[in-house]
């Protein structure tokens, strides 16, 4: 039997994870029975990206609000009718909790009269048996999935298929669905479903799709990994005009799109957690008229979306002016002032700068800047003992990368005098192993004459321990790039902050780190104290 935990696990993010244990946790103490469901199960079992995760839990999770709020996430937005909650749970992970409910169609083209149900009732009104799936996150029940309809069967098929036959006559939205999820998976309908499909498109059903399912399809775009595919495969059956009359994909800067999906990917790549969301949204409706726009924002559930597109521009001519002021009139500073912007402004700016210098900067941060941190010399600090479990070592490590940065360090002995103030000293040695007179004579016995051999061989153990020093605790690891700091280890002292400070600017004298490091000679170099009490421990 699959252990779809364990997939769920492996597949999640760990931000999404956090987001699934925060959910379990809220519902366990509200009693309420809680499933991941829809399209978060589809994209677990199927391997493709999971974009957000939709919980269906036996009560009303509108209840839940405040819990949600105390736990640090944020509204997005709320659906009375079906008692749905929006929420951006902490980590940016995007997140829906749903009533369990039957939807009833007493006819064509009438919002369906929404009740309460069991999960079971609820997976019964869904649109494809590919969404029809719910994981249990309950005690008792945890990982076992229900799957009414076959839903994994039609995942390995890769099959779009209808529940039953009155699937789009009942919800005309499904129709945008079914073309969306076919462009994106690149799955055909399964036959009877391209049937009822084409009945319903030749009679028209699309005319009673409900004005609530039209933003949700519209804030579906801007989640797609290549948006344009599917305006196009929308376009072609009709159904962009649907969303709105006046979009189409000339419409679309295609270019800028391209370019955004490709820096989002190069992004992605150096570690960055990046919702392109607003900036597909921007792009995908370049060219459509401002009050166009609005429209469409106003249809859009999620007023996180809508405020981030509506801002998006503002907040990069913002950036874009910080980039050429004097926050960033070096390549450290404009290193600090990208690391602490948000990934989201960055990107945009990235694709819209039309200033050469703020597109050049962006570039260098992304690029250029990328290949310094190689030469911080990694292996030198480890033997320094520069390392991460140094409580200075983020602030070292940041430091020096600053200064390769604006080209203050320019070899690497520069950048090795720059660092050696900041090595501990070294650990004392292990005392030197006790040796009872019965051990000494037992020793002396099993090797008749071997006494001064034996001495000897203790003699080299013993300095060898005391001159080597003790191999680092770990290797030294680079300064955390895309706004993730290393944490320090507890174990150590900090030196005072002002020194690490004083010490940022190479000098001829650099001064000592912090007092113990004062206290004691440079590395390798023994002190007289030492050197007197080794010589008496040979004595001995
Ligand atoms: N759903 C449905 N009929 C609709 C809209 C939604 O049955 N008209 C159900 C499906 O089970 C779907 C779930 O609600 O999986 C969540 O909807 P949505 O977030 O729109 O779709 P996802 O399947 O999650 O798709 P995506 O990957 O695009 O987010």
């Amino acid at each position: 039997m699959a252990d779809y935990i364990y997939t769920m696990e492996i597949r999640l993010t760990p931000d999404q994870m956090k987001g699934v244990n925060l959910v379990q946790e809220i519902a366990r103490t509200a009693e309420v029975t809680l499933y991941l469901t829809g399209g978060a199960i589809r994209d677990i079992i199927s391997g493709f990206t999971i974009r957000d995760l939709d919980f269906t839990v036996q009560g009303n999770p509108l209840k839940l609000q405040k819990e949600f709020e105390r736990a640090g996430a944020q509204i997005a937005g709320r659906d009375e009718d079906a008692r749905a909650l929006f929420l951006v749970l902490p980590g940016n992970v995007r997140a829906e909790i749903s009533m369990a409910r039957t939807e009833t169609y007493e006819k064509v083209g009438r919002p369906p009269l929404i009740a309460p149900a069991s999960i079971q009732e609820d997976l019964r009104r869904r649109d494809f048996t590919i969404n029809a799936m719910a994981l249990s996150l309950n005690e008792g029940s945890r990982g076992l999935l229900l799957d009414p309809f076959n839903g994994v069967a039609d995942i390995e098929a890769k099959l779009i298929r209808i529940l039953h036959n009155y699937s789009f006559a009942e919800d005309p939205s499904r129709l945008i669905r079914a073309t969306r999820f076919a462009a994106r998976f690149h799955w055909p309908l399964e036959e009877r479903t391209q049937q009822r499909y084409n009945s319903a498109k030749e009679n028209n059903y699309i005319e009673h799709i409900a004005r609530g399912a039209i933003g949700h399809e519209i804030a579906q775009l801007a989640h797609e990994d290549d948006p344009l595919n599917v305006v196009r495969a929308l376009e072609r059956e009709d159904w962009l005009k649907v969303l709105h009359p006046h979009w189409s994909s000339a419409k679309v800067d295609a270019n800028g799109l391209a370019l955004l999906m490709k820096t989002r990917q190069q992004m992605v790549d150096l570690g960055y957690t990046v919702d392109p969301s607003a900036a597909v949204m921007h792009f995908l409706t370049a060219r459509l008229s401002d009050k166009d726009i609005s429209d469409l924002r106003r249809q859009i559930p999620r007023k996180d979306l809508v405020e981030a597109w509506r801002d998006i521009e503002d907040h990069a001519k913002d950036l874009a002016k910080r980039l050429t002021g004097k926050e960033a009139a070096t390549p450290s500073r404009t290193w600090n002032l990208l690391s602490s912007a948000r990934p989201e402004m960055i990107l945009f700016l990235a694709v819209t700068a039309r200033q050469q210098a703020v597109a050049q900067k962006i570039k260098n941060f992304l690029t250029k800047w990328r290949q310094i941190q190689q030469r911080i010399p990694l292996p030198e600090m480890t033997e320094l003992l520069i390392t991460p479990q140094l409580p200075v070592y983020p602030k070292v490590a940041h430091d020096v990368f600053m200064l390769l940065l604006d080209g203050k360090l320019r070899s690497r002995t520069e950048t090795l005098k720059f660092l050696k103030p900041f090595a501990p000293p070294p650990p004392p040695p292990p005392p030197p192993p006790r040796r009872g007179r019965a051990a000494k004579a037992a020793a002396a016995g099993l090797q008749p004459g071997g006494v001064a051999e034996s001495t000897a061989k203790g003699k080299r153990g013993n300095k060898g321990k005391s001159e080597v020093p003790a191999a680092p605790p770990a290797t030294a690891q680079a300064p955390a790039s895309p706004g993730t700091k290393a944490k320090p280890a507890a174990a150590n002292p900090e030196p005072k902050a002002k020194t690490v400070a004083k010490a940022a600017k190479p000098r001829s004298k650099p001064a000592p780190p912090h007092k113990s490091a004062s206290k004691s000679k440079p590395v390798g170099k023994p002190s007289k104290k030492a050197t007197k009490k080794k010589a008496n421990s040979r004595k001995r």
